[in-house]
């Protein structure tokens, strides 16, 4: 397809699937909490205090999503940007966070991660670094908690970070503490004035070991990205399921506005191009670097992969199983000529990419600035796939 765009060429970052992370020499590592009235959250400002005391590191500070629509979160807590699972690769390292409940990890915490099924059969985290940091409200069953959340993180085949004694030295011991030597946590319910400051130390030093680990491993990560397991192959992988345990559900495929199909087909190749279309309407539109943020331009390119996905789904008769590779994903970003930051932007389509076929969501990929875009849309998708 003839493309007429005057193109400021300010990246081009080719790469294969997932493993095309932007590698900069900063660490970034997420901290991740679910928390009901603020205690895990008081204790994640101070694991990501920990991570940027560690030179060159940034913490980047999310929540899960609530299961319940009437939950009632803490007001800092709200605030808090939602992760989605599939962000999860994105990081050098990972801090959980969650309240004790019942001696175990939070509904909530435990809901986010069931969605990580693709996540564990594509091994997507494995060699990851990973600590886990609590709540809890008389400390009744807090390490019982770490070690089941341990669990989980042991079988994504992640790094687990333990805090050992650290801390310990100038911990406040004429009081009740939430030291344990598998991470910090806090005993909330123990005086009303909790975290204490022996606790928030804990959790610096706790931190600032993950942001250690996640530097040291972050260079040697990449080789082990998205690579197919014998779960995959032995039980086949139904994109259908995928979808429906991710709850992704596909727009409707967007309509041609002009003389063309929505997708061609020669010689077992889909060739597509969409924008960022939801609804009748273009989702956030405008420059990036300008009038768009990252995490709105992070928006469209997901739902312009949505409508690439939609549109493949009828090029395949309706069965997305009969796609054999996604060959190449090329992302066109409407920006500002002093943007960079093309290539993570392009990870939302990438990411959903892996996450949908897995294996065969491995591509090449291009991402390229432009002056302009089609109807304001801030990003536009060329997508070859091969099928059956
Ligand atoms: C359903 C439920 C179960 C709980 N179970 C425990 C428990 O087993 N042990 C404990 O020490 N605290 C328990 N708590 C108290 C919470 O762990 C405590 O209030 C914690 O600080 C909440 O964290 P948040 O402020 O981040 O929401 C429980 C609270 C709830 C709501």
């Amino acid at each position: 397809m003839k493309k007429q765009l005057l193109v400021l060429l300010t990246a081009i970052f080719i790469g294969f699937g997932v493993n095309a992370q932007v590698k900069t020499t900063e660490t970034t590592v997420l901290v991740l909490i679910h928390s009901q009235n603020g205690g895990t959250y008081k204790m994640a400002k101070a694991i990501a205090e920990g991570i940027q005391d560690y030179p060159n590191s940034k913490a980047i500070l999310k929540r899960v999503p609530s299961i319940n629509s009437k939950e009632k979160l803490n007001a800092d807590v709200e605030k808090l940007p939602v992760a989605t699972i599939e962000e999860l690769v994105n990081y050098d390292g990972i801090a959980f966070g969650s309240p004790v409940h019942f001696a175990n990890i939070s509904a909530e915490m435990n809901s986010f991660f069931s969605q990580s099924i693709p996540l564990w059969t594509s091994r997507a985290l494995e060699g990851k670094p990973a600590t886990v940091f609590m709540s809890a409200g008389s400390g009744a069953g807090k390490e019982a908690a770490i070690l089941s959340f341990w669990n989980i993180l042991a079988s994504h085949g992640m790094i687990i970070v333990p805090t050992g004694i650290m801390g310990t030295a100038t911990l406040d011991k004429t009081v009740p503490q939430g030291n344990t030597p598998f991470g910090a946590t806090s005993l909330a319910g123990s005086t009303g004035t909790r975290p204490s400051p022996s606790e928030l130390n804990l959790a610096k030093e706790q931190g600032k070991a993950l942001a250690r680990a996640a530097s040291g491993l972050k260079n040697t990560e990449s080789a082990k990205i998205l690579k197919t397991t014998s779960v995959e192959s032995k039980v086949g992988f139904d994109i259908n399921k995928t979808l429906k345990d991710n709850n992704i559900t596909l727009p409707e495929a967007p309509k041609p506005v002009g003389n063309y199909v929505p997708f061609t087909i020669s010689d077992h190749k889909v060739y597509i191009n969409q924008v960022a279309l939801k609804d009748g309407k273009i989702l956030n539109p405008g420059k990036i670097g300008a009038t768009v943020t990252d995490e709105q331009a992070k928006e469209a390119t997901y739902q312009t992969m949505l409508n690439v996905i939609a549109v493949l789904k009828e090029a395949c008769g309706g069965d997305l199983n009969k796609v054999k590779q996604c060959v190449q994903l090329t992302g066109y970003f409407n920006t500002t000529p002093e943007y960079t930051q093309h290539a993570a932007i392009m990870n939302s389509a990438s990411n959903l990419t892996a996450l949908v076929f897995g294996e065969k969501g491995k591509h090449a990929r291009a991402t390229i600035g432009a002056f302009s875009l089609p109807i304001n849309s801030a990003v536009e998708i060329q997508a070859v796939f091969e099928i059956e």
